[in-house]
Formats: C-alpha cells, sequence, structure tokens
C-alpha cells in the first residue's frame, strides 16, 4: 500500500512542481533567486552557521532553490527529491544560475543507492518528513549518508500546530498527533501552498503526523547524539488563513496577537559520533 501512496503522493508533488516552477503568485521569489538573491528564511540561516567547504546532501529538495542557495554560500550540494518535474525544474535553475549541484531522482529511502560519498550535512527542511511513513528507515538513511562527525540539520512545522484543523476560524485541533504507516492523513487540496490559483490535478495526498518525541528517538536510535532542539514562532508557510506576516529575510508567518501562542515549527541538529 506504501508504494500507491507515495505514487499518489509523486503525481500531487509533479503537479505543484510545474506551479511553482512558474511562480506567479512569487511565493518561490524565482526571479529574485535568479537575480541572485538568497531564498533561505531566517531560521535556517541562523542556524545553520558557515557552511562554505562543507559537503551537504539536501534530501526532498523540491524545485532545488535551498539547495542552490546553499551551494552560493560555498557549499558542495547534491539534492534529492521523487518528483522528476521537481527534478527538471532545479537542473534548469541550476543551468541558468551556472553553479555545479547534481539533482538525483528517487525516494528519500533509495538515497544511499541514488547518492555517492559521505556528507558532512544531510539538510532537510520545511514540509519534508510529513510525506514519510516510518520516521526509523528515514533517520538511518540520514545516518548511512552522514561522514562520522557529520550532523542533520532538520526544520520542521511543529507536530502539535499541524493537529490544528486549517479550515477552522481559529486554533482547533483537527487531528490526531499520530497516525500509523498504514492510516495515513488523506486530503483533496486542490491549490497549493504559495497562493497560486492554478488547480492541482491529482489533488489526493496522504501524510503523516511524526510526533517529535518520535523524531528525535529514530534520530537517536540511527546513532546520532542530539546537540540541539529548537522550538520557533515563525513559519515557511501560511498554514491557515487566520496566520499573520512576519516580515524578515523572507516572509515567515505567525500565529496573530489574540490567540495563544504555541510553537509552529522546530528544528533538531544531531551529529553521528
Ligand atoms: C514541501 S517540499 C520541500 C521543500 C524543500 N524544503 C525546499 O527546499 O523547497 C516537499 C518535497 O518532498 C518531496 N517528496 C515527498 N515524498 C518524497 C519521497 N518519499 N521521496 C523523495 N521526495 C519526496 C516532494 O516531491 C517535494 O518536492
Amino acid at each position: 500500500m506504501t508504494d500507491a501512496y507515495f505514487e499518489q503522493n509523486r503525481l500531487n508533488w509533479d503537479d505543484r512542481a510545474e506551479i511553482h516552477i512558474r511562480d506567479e503568485a512569487g511565493g518561490y521569489r524565482i526571479e529574485a533567486f535568479l537575480a541572485g538573491e538568497d531564498n533561505l528564511h531566517d531560521i535556517e540561516h541562523d542556524e545553520i552557521g558557515n557552511v562554505s567547504g562543507l559537503r551537504i546532501a539536501h534530501l526532498q529538495c523540491h524545485i532545488g532553490i535551498d539547495t542552490l542557495c546553499l551551494a552560493r554560500r560555498g557549499a558542495s550540494c547534491v539534492g534529492l527529491d521523487f518528483s522528476p518535474k521537481a527534478i527538471a525544474a532545479a537542473r534548469m535553475l541550476a543551468a541558468k544560475t551556472g553553479l555545479d549541484v547534481p539533482f538525483v531522482e528517487g525516494n528519500v529511502y533509495d538515497a544511499r543507492q541514488l547518492i555517492e560519498g559521505d556528507f558532512d550535512m544531510v539538510y532537510v527542511t520545511w514540509g519534508a518528513i510529513g510525506w514519510l511513513p516510518d520516521i526509523g528507515r528515514w533517520a538511518r538513511v540520514v545516518a548511512s549518508l552522514l561522514k562520522p562527525g557529520g550532523r542533520l540539520y532538520l526544520l520542521e512545522g511543529h507536530p502539535s500546530f499541524m493537529q490544528i484543523d486549517e479550515t477552522a476560524e481559529d486554533l482547533r485541533i483537527g487531528f490526531d498527533w499520530k497516525n500509523p504507516p498504514d492510516e495515513p492523513l488523506t486530503m483533496n487540496e486542490e491549490t497549493t501552498y504559495t497562493g497560486d490559483t492554478a488547480k492541482i490535478v491529482h489533488a489526493v495526498t496522504h501524510e503523516w503526523l511524526h510526533p517529535i518525541s518520535e523524531v528525535v528517538n529514530a534520530v537517536i536510535d540511527a546513532g546520532l547524539s542530539i546537540e540541539r532542539l529548537n522550538e520557533h514562532e515563525r513559519l515557511a508557510w501560511q498554514f491557515a488563513p487566520w496566520m499573520a506576516p512576519v516580515e524578515g529575510r523572507r516572509r515567515m508567518w505567525a500565529i496573530p496577537e489574540g490567540l495563544p501562542k504555541m510553537p509552529v515549527a522546530y528544528s533538531i541538529r544531531a551529529r553521528k559520533t
């Protein structure tokens, strides 16, 4: 059954990649990126430190903009994603920017077989692991890609915040805090998160909520030491219509004044010992 979930998700991401690379709503800021602007948000910019000279594997890289931004910062990068349309877009952007960054098409669970070499950093951010049914298996793939002493940087939507029903008018829990691999959250959303109005043809997706304890324990079980676990009040996308924009290096979204505050994102730095 997992393969069927992956296949439906991949078709959905192909549709989104086509919409995102056209960037009619400007959510991916492709024009500015091509003109040389960096696209990382405040949180990852502040947390990753100097990446110059590092070998970085960017898993679930989508259309490759963040991968290319890391390369512009002097890292030697490879990006992987299972959407052929996303990978084609990433290769096109690499060609336009003249950056020598390989982009590999494949499932993240096959990354060790598909990508050669060991890495100083595995980089996974903003909307990635919720597409994966088995976090233990993901963590073992991450560990297998790292050199001894290499680190995982993970930055994700907070699973407690992701339990909110985004169609409700305020903070209201709509989903269980976790769901097993064979019971994904099946969604049907006709448009994407960038504000583009283009319709997604393959609208059905399957997602999994992974509690922070599950992620942390999977990373530890895979042989990594947790060095940092942070929670954040800003998210990279407008999860619900009531979220308020926060200006910074790049626009982010927060719970507006008047509603109780809670963390909306979290990040982990973990090192292979
Ligand atoms: C929200 S995007 C991640 C955005 C990313 N942080 C970036 O740099 O733009 C999620 C990506 O995960 C990819 N994806 C989902 N499931 C996957 C899987 N099983 N294997 C590889 N890629 C997957 C999708 O194709 C999509 O490009």
